[in-house]
């Protein structure tokens, strides 16, 4: 049985999704965006973050990269399931929607396919950062918040498929 601590409260999830979204609305000065949110685990944080924008949005759309199995740590493989249609990208302002950014591997293997297909822009927001676990260079226009090298869950994190309906963020200790 593993034990949860907590990590980020509801609330400070919140101010965080808040302050996000100030800064991104500043950033765009009202030009519209298509969100692309990586699913799963980015669920919860789109659902409130493109709630707490101004930025008019034309499209939101969910796209779903497989790197995790029943394990902590990246298998070093990433999946795209449901790769979309070019025509949806191109000329757009993409904003990538993503809950943890662990060693970089996900986002580094979708930003060519999105650069390939003609966006006007691509900027990536994520909730979480885990700097330390880095190991492919990618460059993040907005991070919620840096985190250790914890295996965190709730907010949409799973471990294992388990724990997505939390509402605040925990550290999971094996
Ligand atoms: P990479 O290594 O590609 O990983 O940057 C990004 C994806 O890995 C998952 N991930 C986590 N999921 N708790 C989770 O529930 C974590 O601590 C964690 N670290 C990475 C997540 O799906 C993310 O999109
Ligand atoms: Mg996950």
């Amino acid at each position: 049985m593993s034990t949860l601590s907590l990590l980020i409260s509801e609330t400070e999830i919140a101010t965080i999704v808040q302050t996000l979204a100030q800064r991104i609305d500043q950033d765009y000065c009202g030009e519209s965006i298509t969100a692309i949110a990586i699913l799963k685990g980015s669920f919860i944080f789109c659902a409130d973050l493109v709630r707490a924008l101004k930025t008019p949005i034309n499209r939101i759309e969910f796209i779903s990269l497989a790197s995790y199995g029943a394990q902590t740590k990246s298998s070093g493989q990433v999946m795209i399931t449901n790769a979309l249609a070019p025509n949806l990208i191109r000329g757009q302002n993409i904003l990538v929607i993503e809950d943890i950014i662990d060693t970089g591997l996900s986002l580094s293997a979708l930003w060519p396919q999105l650069q390939s297909q003609g966006p006007r822009s691509v900027k990536i927001v994520t909730l979480l950062d885990k700097p330390s676990r880095r190991q492919h260079a990618i460059s993040v226009d907005y991070i919620g918040r840096s985190i250790a090298d914890y295996f965190v869950v709730g907010y949409g994190l799973d471990f294992d498929q388990k724990y997505r309906q939390l509402p605040a963020i925990y550290g999971r200790e094996p």
